[in-house]
C-alpha cells in the first residue's frame, strides 16, 4: 500500500446530509466540507440549512442549504433533485435527523401505561421512517450511479435500552438493524460498491437529551447524566467533533470493504459492564 493520500481522499465527493442543520449534523457538514467534499445541508428548519451552507461556503468550501421534511416523500424528492441541480449526482448520504422528545420519556407524573401512541410514533417515524425514505430516495440515485455510501445514524440505545425512553431506544435499534439490511440489499441487489453503515454517538449533550442530562436551572448534572459519566469511561461528554473521524473512514474509499455495521464513537459506555 503506497498511496495512503487516496485511501481517505474524499475531495469532490458529493455528500447530502439531512437534519444538516443540527448539532451534531453540522459539524459532520463541516468535516465532510474540510475533507473537500461537495456539501447539500438538508434540514426542515431552511433558514438554519442555508445560514450553514453560507458559513461553509464563507470559509472556502462548497454548500448548498434546502429545505426538506425526511418525513415527507415528495419533499425528499425535491430535495434530491436540487441537489443533482446544484452538483450532478449524490456519492454520500448521512441519514442525520432523529431526536426523541419528553412526551415519549417516562417520568415519575408520566408512567409507561400513559405514554400517548401519537408521541412515540413521532419519535418512532422520525429516527425510523425519516431514515428509510430518504434512504429509498438517493439510494435509487447510487443503484443508478452503481456506487455510493450511506451512513445512518445509530444510537447507544439500540445496543441495550436506556431507562424511561422505550421510544427512541427502539427506533435506534431499527435504525441498526435496517443499517445491516440495507447494506446487504445494496451489496446484493444494485452493486457491491454501495455501501450502508451507521455511527453510534455515545454522550453528546444537545437540545435532544438536556432536559435529561442537567439541570434547567442550575445547569448541574442531574443523577442521569453523572450515571452516564460514570459509564463512560473516557470520562466526559463527546463533543460534535468527535464525530468526524469515524464518519471520514466510513465514507472514504479506506472503508471499501466496510458495510453493514454499526460503530459506537462513545468514550467506551458500550464497552463497560459498570464493574
Ligand atoms: N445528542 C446525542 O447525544 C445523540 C446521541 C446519539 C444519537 N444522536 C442522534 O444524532 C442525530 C443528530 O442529533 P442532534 O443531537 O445533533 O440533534 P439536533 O436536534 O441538534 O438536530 C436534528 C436536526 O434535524 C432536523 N430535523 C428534525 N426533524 C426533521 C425532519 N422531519 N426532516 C428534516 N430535518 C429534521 C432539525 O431541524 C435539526 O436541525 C439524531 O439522529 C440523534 O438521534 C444524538
Amino acid at each position: 500500500m503506497d498511496d495512503l493520500d487516496s485511501l481517505f481522499n474524499v475531495r469532490g465527493q458529493v455528500a447530502v446530509i439531512t437534519g444538516g442543520a443540527g448539532v451534531l449534523c453540522s459539524a459532520m457538514a463541516k468535516g465532510l466540507a474540510a475533507a473537500g467534499a461537495k456539501i447539500a445541508v438538508l434540514d426542515l428548519a431552511r433558514e438554519a440549512a442555508c445560514k450553514l451552507a453560507d458559513e461553509i461556503k464563507a470559509a472556502g468550501r462548497t454548500a448548498v442549504g434546502l429545505p426538506c421534511n425526511v418525513l415527507d416523500r415528495p419533499s425528499v424528492e425535491a430535495a434530491a433533485e436540487a441537489v443533482l441541480q446544484a452538483f450532478g449526482r449524490v456519492d454520500v448520504l448521512v441519514n442525520g435527523a432523529g431526536g426523541n422528545k419528553p412526551q415519549a420519556t417516562t417520568s415519575p407524573d408520566k408512567r409507561f401505561f400513559d405514554l400517548p401512541a401519537d408521541a412515540v410514533q413521532w419519535v418512532f417515524n422520525l429516527n425510523f421512517v425519516g431514515t428509510l425514505l430518504p434512504s429509498q430516495v438517493f439510494g435509487r440515485l447510487m443503484a443508478r450511479q452503481q456506487s455510493g455510501v450511506i451512513i445512518n445514524v445509530s444510537s447507544m440505545n439500540a445496543f441495550r435500552p436506556l431507562t424511561r425512553i422505550p421510544a427512541y431506544s427502539a427506533a435506534k435499534a431499527a435504525v441498526s438493524n435496517f443499517t445491516q439490511w440495507l447494506a446487504v440489499h445494496m451489496a446484493q441487489e444494485y452493486s457491491p460498491a454501495i455501501r450502508v453503515n451507521a455511527i453510534a454517538p455515545g454522550f453528546f449533550l444537545t437540545e435532544q437529551n438536556r432536559f435529561l442530562l442537567t439541570d434547567a436551572d442550575t445547569g448541574a448534572l442531574t443523577s442521569r447524566g453523572q450515571q452516564i459519566i460514570g459509564h463512560t469511561p473516557q470520562g466526559r461528554f463527546g463533543t460534535p467533533d468527535d464525530l468526524v473521524g469515524t464518519l471520514l473512514w466510513l465514507v472514504s474509499p479506506g472503508a471499501g470493504f466496510v458495510t453493514g455495521i454499526v460503530v459506537p464513537v462513545d468514550g467506551g459506555f458500550s464497552a463497560y459492564s459498570g464493574v
